[in-house]
């Protein structure tokens, strides 16, 4: 980045506009004055629809933004991705996602020529192989072993695809080293009807290679003898996979971040359950997001506004969480998997040269399905004393045909956006709604394979500003590796007792969890 946000001139503008008026912008001035606000906010962008315009911004302020921006050189960041620098400063890679979902033809330049000439070798073998394992009907289970985004992404992914999935194969995720979670899948499996796939970037995450240890004991010990043939290694380290024992390997390369893998071979589980023309659906829904991102003017660029209002909402606004409420079940996993995407590439408390921040970065992103969010939190939403702006995610066409509920979803969903906005406030006390809360909204016409693919690059892309503009490095995630050094020293304690050394309260619980 060329300047840090809070260096830029326009920052300060904007911090002198907040207090004298952004603090008491009211939408429902906002639209009473705006007769085009609606125009004005949203935005139309490949495979989804973005109504904007009920988030606490004016177009001033919106200008502002972008003039900021301009300032910090988000354009030449974008730029500087796409071509294949390496921003991943910390580890010295590049960031290249995108040319995983850019057609072989695509003209990604010299740079990354190489590169998506492998990505589609490799796409080309791995989604020969999951024909292959759809069309073997004596493979019923399918169980991918892989956490973080080698687990995530596939896993909600699978489940919001649920429409598009070929019947005769069941799909289990097994994640969590508490082995409650894959002694209880294994139960219901058989070896000669099971495949597994050992997902890991780095194969050498501790829960991971602790499950794929236990689900390969349990598979010679249930009688299996064909391990080439039932298990698979989705990995950048291919080796570590020959030597685990696995044969069958589908390689990608250091420069796919895990919490942006689901679109390599990570994604297997995904053409598994939707075929090889599902899983080139989903990347071409995501690239034409890509070229939305790249082309499009920063007034017109979905991932690039919604970008700049998380600035907007955490810098200036100082809101702290941000919350999704996805109005269809099959995306129920959405939340989970942006929290993993949002909160490990901007939970960061240095920008890109360690320089501590003197602002606030990644908000907490937290949610649940709608309807099910309003009987639960959205009390708090409506009148708590905190101001969390809420994203609505909602498709206009079911994928069922009983009667009366999508209507009724869709009218709840809306309602929920109207009633946080207007408010009401005749009756006082208690029944008092403040009104003025912020949402966005995003439409769908259909849960297509190109609509989540399109919806996944946005919210990557819009990631990228927040974090770009922040000056972080969206891109590593070192505040993961203390707890795990951590229990590495912990583990044998748990059996010898010993104490030595640790604090009273690690001491203290240590003894209480000792067998
Ligand atoms: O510990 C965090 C993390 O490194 C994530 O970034 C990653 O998605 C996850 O662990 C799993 O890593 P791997 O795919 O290498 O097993």
């Amino acid at each position: 980045m060329t300047l840090r946000c809070d260096r830029a001139p326009a920052w300060a503008q904007l911090q002198s506009s907040f207090d004298t008026a952004g603090r008491q912008f009211d939408l429902r001035h906002a639209f009473v004055d705006d007769a085009g606000r609606f125009a004005r906010f949203s935005q139309e962008a490949p495979h989804v629809f973005a109504d904007l315009s009920k988030n606490l911004i004016d177009a001033r302020t919106e200008a502002l933004l972008f003039t900021l921006a301009r300032e910090c050189g988000l354009e030449a960041h974008r730029d500087a991705m796409f071509a294949g620098a390496h921003i991943n400063n910390t580890e010295d890679r590049a960031v290249l996602h995108t040319l995983l979902r850019a057609p072989a033809d695509a003209a990604t330049g010299r740079q990354t020529a190489h590169e998506l000439r492998e990505v589609h070798a490799t796409l080309d073998a791995m989604l020969a192989y999951a024909e292959k394992v759809r069309s073997d009907h004596t493979i019923t289970d399918v169980v991918n072993i892989g956490i973080g985004g080698s687990d995530l992404g596939p896993q909600m992914a699978v489940l919001a695809l649920a429409e598009f999935v070929a019947p005769g194969k069941r799909f289990h995720f097994v994640s969590n080293v508490d082995g409650h979670e894959l002694a209880g899948v294994l139960k219901g499996l058989a070896p000669e009807h099971t495949l597994f796939l050992v997902a890991s970037k780095t194969f050498t995450t501790a829960e991971t290679m602790t499950n794929a240890l236990s689900a390969k004991r349990w598979y010679e010990q249930s009688g299996g003898t064909d391990i080439a043939g039932h298990f698979a290694a989705l990995t950048t380290n291919v080796e570590a996979a020959k030597q685990f024992g696995i044969d069958t390997t589908f390689g990608f390369w250091d420069w796919v971040g895990g919490r942006y893998s689901l679109w390599s071979a990570i994604g297997l589980p995904i053409a598994l359950a939707i075929g090889a023309d599902g899983f080139r659906r989903l990347l071409a829904g995501a690239h034409a997001m890509d070229e939305h991102f790249r082309t499009a003017p920063l007034e017109q660029n979905l991932p690039v506004r919604l970008g700049l209002l998380d600035v907007w909402y955490r810098n200036f606004h100082r809101f702290t969480s941000r919350s999704i409420a996805p109005y269809h079940s099959a995306l129920k996993r959405v939340p989970a998997y942006l929290q993993q995407l949002e909160m490990e590439s901007n939970g960061k408390q240095v920008d890109a040269s360690g320089a501590p921040l003197a602002f606030g970065t990644s908000p907490v992103l937290w949610g649940e399905p709608g309807t099910n969010g309003q009987h639960a939190y959205f009390q708090m939403l409506h009148q708590g004393t905190d101001v969390i702006p809420l994203e609505f995610m909602a498709v206009r066409d079911a994928s069922h045909d009983l009667d009366g509920h999508h209507p009724r979803l869709l009218a709840n969903a809306l309602a929920q956006a109207q009633a946080l906005m207007v408010g009401k406030l005749d009756e006082g006390g208690h029944k008092n709604f403040p009104g003025n809360r912020p949402s966005t909204f995003f439409v769908f016409e259909k849960l297509t394979p190109e609509a989540l693919g399109a919806f996944l690059a946005m919210y990557e892309h819009r990631v990228f500003t927040s974090g770009a503009l922040w000056g972080i490095n969206s891109f590593d995630q070192w505040g993961v590796e203390l707890g795990k050094v951590l229990a590495r020293d912990i583990e044998p304690r748990l059996a010898s007792g010993d104490v030595s050394e640790l604090d009273a309260s690690t001491a203290g619980l240590l003894k209480r969890l000792s067998a």
